[in-house]
């Protein structure tokens, strides 16, 4: 049982989708994420925590080649389902290993609060292996009192190696003002 799919017990993969779905026909841009990674013009990104395929299906239709890595097989049956030409990889991201570069690692839709407790840096520390030299990270989780802390992840990801290199409050870039929602991009520090 994963952090995930404990607090998702009434969220299927189907219905999770359809909760997008709703959105997008209610008006609302739901391929923010994918403006704001695309807008890094990378060549190959690595959508972590993929889910349902939602970012990086998006990132191909617009020509990035992507790779999705989950470890819930609801979710990525359901995007390999949409998409079989992606390549979508069952795997825990604090463990995931590949011989792959990639340009961006992304982490949408609240991935770093779903990770197991105590292993965000791990999982940290694991993905930057798997960065090019001008690699990004980049994130986007919710801030409460209890989940993970801005402090922590900022700390984590220096003890990575890694430096700040944008924050936002939204996938917009809106200006964070110490809002409940935070988008960071990291990049490795210059030596
Ligand atoms: C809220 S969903 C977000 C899905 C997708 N990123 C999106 O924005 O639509 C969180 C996802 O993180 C995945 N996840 C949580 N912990 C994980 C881990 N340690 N390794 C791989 N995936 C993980 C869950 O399985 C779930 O699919």
């Amino acid at each position: 049982m994963t952090r995930w799919s404990e607090r998702s017990v009434a969220l299927s993969a189907s219905s999770y989708d359809q909760r997008w779905k709703k959105l997008e026909e209610s008006g609302h841009n739901i391929h923010g994420e994918a403006d704001l990674i695309h807008s890094f013009r990378p060549q190959r990104v690595c959508d972590a925590g993929c889910g349902t395929g939602r970012v990086a299906i998006e990132l191909s239709r617009r020509g990035v080649e992507v790779v999705g890595v989950d470890l819930d097989q609801e979710m990525l049956k359901e995007a390999r389902d949409k998409a079989p030409q992606i390549s979508w990889i069952l795997a825990d991201l604090v463990s995931y290993e590949t011989d792959e570069r990639f340009d961006l690692i992304a982490l949408p839709g609240n991935v770093m609060i779903f990770l197991q407790p105590e292993t965000e840096h791990k999982t940290i520390n694991n993905l930057v292996k798997c960065l090019t030299e001008e690699g990004i990270l980049l994130t986007g989780f919710q801030l409460s009192k209890t989940t993970l802390q801005l402090k922590q992840y900022d700390s984590d990801a220096k003890k990575s190696g890694l430096e700040l290199a944008g924050r936002w409050a939204t996938w917009g870039r809106d200006p964070f003002t110490g809002s409940d929602y935070v988008v960071s991009a990291h990049r490795l520090k210059k030596p």
